[in-house]
């Protein structure tokens, strides 16, 4: 059986904290899509820990963690994430393992990254820069170097004839930085990535399931940054969504089970693109101030507003969402006045669906307001604790995205998440 924690929003809903929280009751915890561009943040006895490419399973001893085909794997962030991971105490080796599906960033996907991005000028993506576009570009392209052929004696030789081709795109787009030494760490970090337990991922989670145990997916980034159902291209390169779970892991669609979905109680967006709930004003810098909304892999300050509850529905309907986690509701403590968005209004028209495209077009929204619930919230540890201003806020967005909130996540610690 296969649960799945993904993100309903831009991504930074919390998932990492909340595949932390679950991970105990799971024998496998896997990541299907995405690469390096997530930054997945846990507290582990206290100590802040960001996590790019290794599952957020990793520190509890009983679950195998894996990192399966529909990931794009760099080996010199996955190398720095061992490190640290190892000087916490984990026996990385043991519990880790990658699908040999996995393809892999090489240095040349980052530059064309950059280079893409520069060529875009305005209308940049606002790309974490992790090489991520370029990487499933060669996958689609049928190009890519995946982590079983690092293991082959001709690895070289492929990855100089990739190199070349690369090469020839930057050169065409007057890319001139010298990219050396990122091979040489690049060349460093595959030794030690062939230290690693390389398996078929397939066969493995398939008979695990079989043989009763419980896997849990993590996904990264967000619905909304789906290559597919996202705002369109200001998306990611992945099926963030549920879906990729089984292109992403090689499992049956039968095989799922929960699919609880991650969503915050405001809204945030990191790099361009569309987001009508946006607030470019005081209170959307309040919220970034009370939420610490910087980017967990860039750094960036993210853009804050109001729950979006027309891209929120749309998520749910998509990921076919079984429970919704709400976190950081404790961030709006101190707010007077909460509103939600309801509707977008496109040139005087008003809809409660997500349009194919919104990056040409003026989607305004329409907004409901809420009393705020003025209290603090974080160390409440159960429903009946909760503030009655928020239960009602809570109950609005059950009823309109037809999905429950079933868990409420009140600060950043393991311990601080509320089961209605
Ligand atoms: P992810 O990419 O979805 O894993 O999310 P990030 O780690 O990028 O960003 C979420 C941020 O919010 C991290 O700094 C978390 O420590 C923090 N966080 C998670 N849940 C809560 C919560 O309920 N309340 C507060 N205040 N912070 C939270
Ligand atoms: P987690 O897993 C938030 C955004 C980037 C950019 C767009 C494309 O931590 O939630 P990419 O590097 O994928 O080509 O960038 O997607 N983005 C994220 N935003 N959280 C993430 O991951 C993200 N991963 C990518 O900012 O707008
Ligand atoms: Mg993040």
């Amino acid at each position: 059986m296969v649960d799945v924690i993904l993100g309903l929003q831009w991504g930074d809903e919390g998932k990492g904290k909340i595949v932390d929280f679950f991970a105990p009751n799971y024998d496998v915890v896997a990541r299907f899509q995405g690469g390096p561009n997530a930054g997945h943040t846990l507290y582990v006895n206290g100590t802040k820990v960001v996590l790019h490419q290794i599952p957020s399973g990793i520190f509890h001893q009983g679950a195998i963690n894996i990192i399966g085909n529909g990931v794009v794997l760099d080996p010199i962030t996955f190398k720095k994430e061992c490190d640290i991971v190892t000087s916490m105490g984990i026996d990385v080796r043991k519990n880790l393992y990658i699908s040999e599906r996995t393809n892999l960033i090489v240095p040349t996907h980052r530059a064309l990254d950059k280079a893409s991005e520069q060529q875009k000028g305005d209308s940049k993506i606002g790309s974490t820069l992790k090489g991520i576009g370029p990487a499933y570009m060669d996958k689609t392209g049928r190009n890519a170097l995946r982590v079983g052929d690092v293991m082959e004696r001709n690895f070289t030789a492929q990855y100089i004839k990739l190199r070349l081709k690369h090469q020839k795109l930057l050169d065409n787009m007057h890319f001139i930085e010298d990219i050396t030494a990122w091979e040489e760490e690049f060349f460093e970090a595959l030794e030690f990535l062939r230290t690693f337990k390389i398996i078929n991922v397939e066969y493995f989670i398939n008979d695990q399931i079989a043989k009763g145990k419980r896997v849990l997916a993590e996904g990264a980034q967000g619905s909304m940054l789906d290559i597919d159902f996202g705002t369109f291209p200001f998306v990611t390169s992945s099926n963030t969504i549920s879906a990729g779970v089984c292109t992403g892991l090689g499992i049956s669609p039968k095989q799922i089970n929960d699919v609880l979905g991650v969503s915050k109680a405001y809204c945030t967006r990191v790099g361009g693109g569309p987001f009508p709930s946006e607030l470019d004003d005081s209170v959307g810098e309040e919220i970034r101030r009370i939420g610490s909304e910087f980017g967990a892999t860039t750094g960036r300050p993210r853009r804050c507003g109001w729950i979006d509850l027309v891209a929120l529905r749309f998520a749910c309907m998509i990921n076919g969402v079984t429970k919704i986690i709400m976190t950081k509701a404790d961030v709006l403590d101190s707010f007077e006045t909460l509103q939600v968005c309801k509707a977008y209004d496109i040139n005087g028209t008003i809809t409660e669906q997500v349009p194919y495209q919104m990056s040409r077009m003026n989607v305004q929204p329409v907004l409901q307001s809420f009393k705020g619930w003025h209290m603090d919230t974080t160390s409440l540890k159960n429903p009946a604790e909760l503030p009655q201003d928020m239960t009602t806020y809570i109950n609005f967005i059950n009823q309109y995205v037809g999905a429950d909130v079933k868990y409420v996540s009140n600060g950043p610690g393991r311990d601080q998440i509320i089961t209605l």
